[in-house]
């Protein structure tokens, strides 16, 4: 890796009033039973049931709870469910079957991708049957002319870029969990990740969904037109619905040419002020060719390097650095696009007041996948130094560090700043769309710290008018802080539509309204 230069100088409004809403009719739901199992069983070949229950005459499964476990359990380990019933339909019209079943019973659903999740939405609250899509995989079509990739829910994110590569396209959305999460969860949470910036949010690229509804209709709205205003947009509803309005069976989603020349650049800076005047700078310079511009502060930086992610920066790179920003340029020239960030990388440097100490210049596929495996494996250092609560904010740019460094000095006033509560209070997040991700690592999850968290970081995003979820959703995690970004309006109207749909609140219950 080269290094451009080390110089040595030294980064809602809240509507807090409780809520009247309609009413839900909904009686309690039912735990799924033998019987039940005996009429999935006829709609699904026993490789795809996994169920602890014992069959109708009684013989004890051989299903083992710890087998239902990866089904129970989120990523981060902090929400646990206890179903009793994983199935994993291969068709649209065998999840249908099943769902029409369960409405019929009143029996809780929960739809679930790759489990990659962050706010506990895709495993059970209780012992819901898990719906797990992940035999559903298979590209049902690609228009290289147009870009429209149409694709089962169940597909792995990673799996449909390999499938698009030989064609020179891309999916327009990229994150660190690509190689689990599938594209339904994707849909479903309206995931943001690195390049939003440069390819919108899911709202925009996604063209139609399959949805199977509560009722077991399936509702076919898998266009591949560009332009179609026919009335209301109903596939927008289930972006980000986490599940609960309806089970995502099929996307139709406009891929991106894949770029022709990409190059990446982390820089350190010696303060956080730096980094707001470094992205204006930025974007004037690359203008078109810019596609990320991902920050992270120095604390998390550490921790990705003590945890292996990615290869280490030199220690010059480093030494003097407040916080990182990691730069991408995707374009159609090579020489255009280097030329262009060599002449900003000059700029910085020789600048009489630089915004940045240094830079580290990635100069093949190697060093560019490395310099990436950083900033995508912050989430993952951060899981293996401690268990994290996350919060995944929208607040103005200029407030990131105060916001992190606000809750890092409460904590220490409760005292929860030792290494056997509070370990680190971290900040990283997609800078380009006002999005940080205020991570506190503890040693162990507790009401203690929970509640030195709750709702002080959330009045936190209430002052600065942000989103108490940004990009992860709301799952269980949040439902009782929607009111910080959702006025009682808006929650009202939610809740109706959730009613309309979904009348007996089989599907995903105890997710995203509160
Ligand atoms: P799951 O976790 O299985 O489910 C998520 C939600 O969607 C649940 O409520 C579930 O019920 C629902 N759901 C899943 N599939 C369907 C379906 N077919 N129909 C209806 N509902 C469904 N998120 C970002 O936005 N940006 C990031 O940069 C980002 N990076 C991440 C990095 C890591 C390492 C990890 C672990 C997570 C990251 N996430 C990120 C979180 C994120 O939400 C997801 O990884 C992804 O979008 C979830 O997809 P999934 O298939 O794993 O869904
Ligand atoms: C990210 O940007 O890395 C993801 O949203 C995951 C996280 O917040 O850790
Ligand atoms: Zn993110």
């Amino acid at each position: 890796m080269y290094a451009t230069r080390h110089l040595a100088r030294r980064f809602a409004f809240s509507q807090t009033r409780r809520l009247s809403h309609v009413p839900s009719n909904a009686p309690a739901l039912k735990s799924a039973t033998s019987e039940d199992l005996a009429h999935f069983s006829k709609i699904l070949p026993q490789t795809c049931i996994l169920s602890t229950l014992p069959s109708l005459n009684n013989t004890p499964s051989t299903t083992t709870i710890e087998e239902l476990a990866p089904f129970n359990n989120d990523w981060m380990n902090k929400y646990h469910g206890k179903s009793e019933m994983v199935l994993r339909p291969r068709t649209t019209e065998e999840v249908a079957q099943i769902v029409k079943w369960c409405n019929e019973k009143r029996i809780g659903v929960v739809p679930q991708g790759g489990n990659t999740g962050l706010v506990g939405g895709s495993v059970p609250t209780k012992n819901e049957v898990v719906i797990n899509l992940a035999n559903m995989n298979k590209v049902r079509s690609f228009d290289p002319v147009s870009g429209i990739l149409v694709a089962d829910a169940g597909c792995i994110l990673e799996s449909l870029n390999e499938y698009l590569a030989p064609h020179n396209h891309i999916v327009p959305l990229d994150l660190g969990a690509k190689g689990s999460c599938q594209i339904g969860g994707n849909v479903s949470t309206n995931a943001g990740g690195l390049r939003l910036l440069r390819y919108g949010s899911l709202h925009g690229s996604v063209l139609g969904l399959e949805v199977v509804l509560p009722d077991g209709t399936i509702l076919n709205q898998l266009s591949s037109l560009r332009k179609d205003n026919t009335g209301y947009d109903l596939k927008q509803l289930f972006i980000g619905a986490e599940g609960t309005l309806g089970i995502v069976t099929g996307v139709s989603i406009l891929a991106a040419p894949a770029p022709q020349a990409t190059s990446n650049v982390i820089l350190a800076l010696p303060k956080f002020d730096n980094v707001l005047p470094l992205f204006t700078k930025v974007k004037r310079q690359l203008s078109e060719i810019l596609s990320a511009f991902e920050f992270f502060d120095r604390e998390v930086y550490d921790l990705a390097v003590k945890h292996n992610q990615g290869r280490a920066l030199n220690a010059d790179d480093v030494e003097g650095a407040e916080c990182f920003v990691l730069v991408e340029t995707s374009g159609g020239n090579r020489e255009h696009d280097e030329a262009k960030l060599n002449a900003l990388l000059e700029n910085l440097l020789e600048s009489d007041e630089p915004l940045i100490n240094t830079g580290v210049l990635s100069q093949n596929p190697a060093q560019f996948a490395s310099l990436w495996a950083i900033r995508e494996g912050l989430t993952e250092a951060v899981s293996k130094e401690g268990k994290a609560y996350k919060y995944d904010i929208s607040i103005p740019l200029k407030a990131f560090k105060e916001v992190v460094d606000t809750t890092r000095e409460h904590l220490r006033s409760q005292g929860l700043l030792r290494h056997d509560a509070v370990k680190n209070v971290v900040g990283y997040g997609h800078v380009g769309d006002g999005n940080l991700h205020l991570n506190i690592v503890a040693a162990a999850y507790t009401p203690e710290i929970e509640a030195a968290l709750e709702p002080f970081v959330y009045e936190l995003v209430g002052k600065y008018k942000g989103s108490v979820s940004a990009e992860h959703g709301i799952g269980v995690m949040k439902t009782h802080a929607l009111h910080y970004s959702k006025d009682e309006v808006n929650i009202e109207w939610m809740r109706r539509i959730k009613n309309l749909f979904d009348p007996h609140g089989i599907m995903n219950p105890g997710k995203v309204l509160p």
